[in-house]
């Protein structure tokens, strides 16, 4: 099947939306996993958010005039992030995404390395990206905090919400860290989201994202020095954002915060597993990641 890529347009958002709907709840229905998008306006305000981010560059796989396909890539520095991918179910197994990642890759072709966060349940993404070369580098667990769980509401005094004006600083702290440059990122966030922030005697220990979608909070990236501030931050989140669905993806290495987040009321939901294609490894901070725009 020969696909035609293009840049997507704003015009596509509602196609684009039922694909990351469609193709996403078919594969975890497949292996008996719960879907997350319950309705088909969060694939449609998951796309809307792709789209707004702005310095991301996504690409449409079109089938005789018919879009079949999506992928997205968000450069940061020499670092990029590669997701999400997916191909219309009734579009699968016939090529077209092997022709959309070969053209991502040509997009990608500055960037020293690619990072990815892929679902374990999942062999044939894992094949997949396999091919192109991506090797697992760390487990993650990807968590889920529902609605109707009794939330804890005490809010952390360490911890302040960010303001265009801090950009410089908590960018500042991220890089080194992360060795990738967020600040797109960081400015997206603080539009549309809430980026918690953990101080000590006044120095940033850490940082939090939270990004509402249409049925879930993100939480995530985060990035803290220790266990101690990665609580602070999760709890101050929930309390901030009481009864709704929350989700994070945190290293599965870090077993005292994934402890500190089941008593906060998270479930795990599936082990991930984070894949990397060039020689960017992750460091030793405590990390977590997002579902968008961190890719990953
Ligand atoms: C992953 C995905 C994007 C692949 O798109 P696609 O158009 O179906 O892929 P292609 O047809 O180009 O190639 C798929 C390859 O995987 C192989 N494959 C499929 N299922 C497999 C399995 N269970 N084990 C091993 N290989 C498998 C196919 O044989 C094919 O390889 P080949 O070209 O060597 O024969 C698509 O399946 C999808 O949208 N899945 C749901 C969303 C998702 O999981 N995204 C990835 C995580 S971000």
């Amino acid at each position: 099947m020969t696909a035609q890529i293009r840049d997507m347009t704003k015009a596509d958002t509602g196609r684009v939306g039922e694909i990351l709907y469609e193709s996403f709840n078919s594969v975890a229905s497949k292996y008996g996993y719960a879907q997350k998008m319950k309705r088909a306006e969060a694939g449609e305000s998951w796309a809307w958010a792709l789209l707004h981010h702005g310095s991301n560059e996504l690409l449409i796989a079109e089938v005789d005039k018919r879009i079949a396909g999506i992928c997205c890539l968000n450069p940061r520095g020499n670092l990029g992030g590669v997701g999400p991918v997916a191909v219309d179910p009734s579009f699968q197994g016939h090529g077209v995404g092997v022709q959309m990642m070969r053209a991502l890759l040509k997009r990608a072709e500055n960037l020293q390395s690619l990072r990815l966060v892929q679902e374990a349940f999942n062999p044939a993404s894992f094949y997949f990206y396999y091919t192109f070369d991506f090797l697992p580098v760390e487990n993650m667990l990807d968590l889920l905090l529902d609605k109707d769980v009794e939330q804890r509401t005490d809010l952390c005094a360490n911890v302040s919400e960010m303001t265009a004006q801090d950009l410089e600083a908590v960018n500042g702290y991220d890089t080194p860290r992360s060795k990738s440059d967020r600040r797109a990122d960081l400015a997206y966030y603080v539009k549309w989201g809430k980026v918690f922030v953990y101080r000590g005697k006044s120095e940033i220990r850490g940082y939090l994202v939270s990004l509402p979608g249409a049925e879930t909070v993100q939480l995530g990236p985060l990035l803290t020095e220790g266990e101690q501030e990665a609580r602070c931050l999760f709890q101050h989140a929930i309390a901030v954002y009481k009864n709704r669905r929350c989700q994070t993806r945190i290293m599965a290495r870090n077993n005292v915060l994934v402890k500190s987040l089941i008593e906060l009321g998270f479930k795990i939901y599936c082990l991930d597993t984070l894949m990397v294609r060039g020689p960017w490894r992750p460091g030793n901070y405590l990390e977590a990641l997002g579902i968008f725009p961190e890719g990953v």
